[in-house]
């Protein structure tokens, strides 16, 4: 991507926000709709080009939302179609698009195709779902596993048949092999994108194209035809973003999502990162003990991947993952120079950064001690089945302490008052009580916190051609705590070096990297070369 042909995303920085746990507006204890509203401002300030929002849509909220009972409709708890409207509109206004979660893996049991589809195994809608006989004995056709634990598939007695379900019991997939109701799902974005929505994050979409019958969940056979399918039918003459979570995508197989001819998708969401940090066999309930140098290996390896073709999403977090400045920085004495660091060493590479809410004040995992304080599915679900495996209940907690999905649910922390402004009610998973020293309006005023580095990031990605274009090139990464790159576009260099470390090191820096000329951030005069002292998490940013 040039500057001359790139897309307006290509200099937005984009925000995530989890809408339940953002700001609500009513004191029910659940951010809502017009929460967000009264926040635009605070986005506008912080500089965001696009809000994934995510999901809205009506929902018995067995997954918060990710299980969706009707694409057309709001849930009540987070206010109307026409809050949704004012959203777009207002947020438009500040030219802050706002991108919306697309979960068309599978829907609510309560949609009504599904309640459809369960009715009789002649109505036309029993095929937009996956149904299977019983095995011989009656159990479930295969022994295929829930990715929330259990197996995926249960049994609907009225029809004598098993349903899938790679989900939630509450989450039944759809049949993408159904022409109808691919159809259904096309019409359903273009209708959201004629009311003005400026994409869609689109949900594990690398499960559409399974192939159940020969056990292939991710990566099926059948998953470019119909992304390329709805791109024919929804986004072509468009001009939006879209971004594909794929936990499964690899080096080898993440341009088909988003090479620039594909016709597919913008930019994916790969996760090699995050897995990198799990137990290969006990997964995220048993986190690895951080290993830099295999982050960045990583990390510089998917800048490869995206050099000439395709696009890359920068993340650290959101809202299925710790929060970033406690898994990969230091949340005790260095919390506010280790939560600017990372969202520097992050947001100078190539590609789109999201920002997930709150990790720009630098908030940090929460410190359960009760499994009843816990509100996730998939962690009260683990919970169970590991504890009845024999697994220790608080060795079971510290996992989900360190890696569980609520560490980025629990409320905003906007101001250190009661409930951290959160709501005046109370809310629906405890605040933090750290509000009381991490909150958006203390950070927000003070020139050296996290805040202040994110829009000064944010400001960057719209206005540096070297920043949105320039080539990456990684140096020393088997350093065990020294992160370092260049940017280079013609002429120009950025060099980058950051200690992501709480002891101050000394480092030799590589001649690549040597320069003198103006930090990126203040253009005061800046150099570096030779041997430096880095402080713990200080991070140098040098251009020509
Ligand atoms: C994605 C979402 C996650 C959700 C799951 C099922 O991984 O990010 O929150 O539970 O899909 O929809
Ligand atoms: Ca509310």
């Amino acid at each position: 991507m040039q500057p001359d042909n790139a897309p307006w995303w290509a200099s937005a920085t984009a925000y995530q926000i989890y809408p339940r746990s953002f700001c609500d507006s009513n004191g029910d204890g659940i951010g809502d709709i017009p929460g967000i509203v009264s926040k635009l401002d605070y986005l506008s300030d912080l500089g965001v080009g696009f809000v994934w929002l995510s999901p809205v849509f009506a929902s018995p909220m067995a997954d918060n939302g990710y299980d969706i009972s009707d694409y057309r409709d709001i849930a009540p708890e987070f206010g109307t179609l026409s809050d949704m409207d004012d959203l777009i509109a207002q947020a438009r206004a500040r030219d802050i698009g706002i991108v919306m979660d697309l979960v068309v893996n599978h829907t609510s049991d309560e949609h009504d195709w599904f309640k459809q589809a369960s009715a009789s195994r002649d109505n036309p809608y029993r095929d937009y779902y996956v149904w299977r006989d019983p095995a011989p004995d009656g159990g479930p056709p295969d022994d295929l596993q829930s990715n929330f634990g259990g197996p995926a598939w249960t049994f609907h007695d009225a029809s004598g048949q098993y349903y899938l379900h790679l989900f939630d019991p509450k989450q039944p997939d759809l049949n993408w092999e159904n022409p109808r109701m691919r159809q259904d799902v096309y019409d359903m974005m273009n209708w959201w994108f004629d009311r003005g929505v400026a994409g869609f994050r689109m949900d594990v979409i690398d499960l559409i194209g399974k192939d159940i019958d020969r056990g292939i969940t991710a990566d099926g056979p059948k998953l470019h035809d119909y992304l390329q399918e709805m791109h024919e039918q929804t986004l072509a003459g468009r001009d939006v973003v879209t971004v594909g979570e794929t936990w499964s995508a690899t080096p080898d197989n993440a341009l088909l999502y988003c090479g620039r001819d594909r016709k597919e998708l913008s930019m994916v969401f790969q996760f090699e990162h995050v897995i990198d940090g799990w137990d290969p066999e006990l997964g995220k309930w048993k986190p690895r003990p951080f290993d830099l140098p295999r982050l960045k290996r990583t990390l510089g390896k998917w800048q490869k991947v995206c050099a000439e073709d395709g696009w890359n999403s920068l993340f650290w977090g959101n809202h299925d993952l710790p929060r970033a400045v406690s898994k990969y920085g230091d949340d005790g004495a260095h919390r506010v120079a280790s939560a600017r660091c990372l969202a520097t060493l992050l947001h100078l590479m190539k590609g789109t950064p999201y920002i997930y809410q709150g990790e720009e004040i630098g908030m940090t995992n929460v410190n359960f001690t009760h499994i009843n304080q816990f509100r996730d599915v998939e962690t009260l679900n683990f919970h169970r089945i590991q504890t009845e495996k024999g697994v220790d209940p608080d060795a079971f907690i510290a996992g989900a302490n360190d890696n569980g999905r609520d560490n980025a649910r629990t409320p905003m922390q906007w101001t250190a008052g009661a409930q951290a402004g959160f709501t005046t009610g109370t809310p629906w998973i405890e605040v933090n009580p750290n509000h009381i020293t991490i909150n958006a309006k203390d950070d927000r005023t003070d020139p050296d916190g996290v805040f202040a580095r994110y829009r000064d990031l944010a400001a960057l990605r719209r206005t540096s051609d070297l920043v949105k274009f320039g080539d990456y090139t990684a140096h020393d990464q088997a350093h065990p705590q020294v992160m370092a790159y260049a940017r280079h576009l013609n002429d120009a260099q950025l060099s980058v070096v950051g200690n992501m470390s709480s002891q101050t090191v000394t480092y030799n820096v590589p001649d690549a990297l040597a320069l003198t000329g103006r930090d990126v951030f203040d253009g005061a005069d800046a150099a570096l070369g030779g041997t430096v002292e880095l402080h713990p998490w200080q991070v140098i940013t040098v251009k020509s």
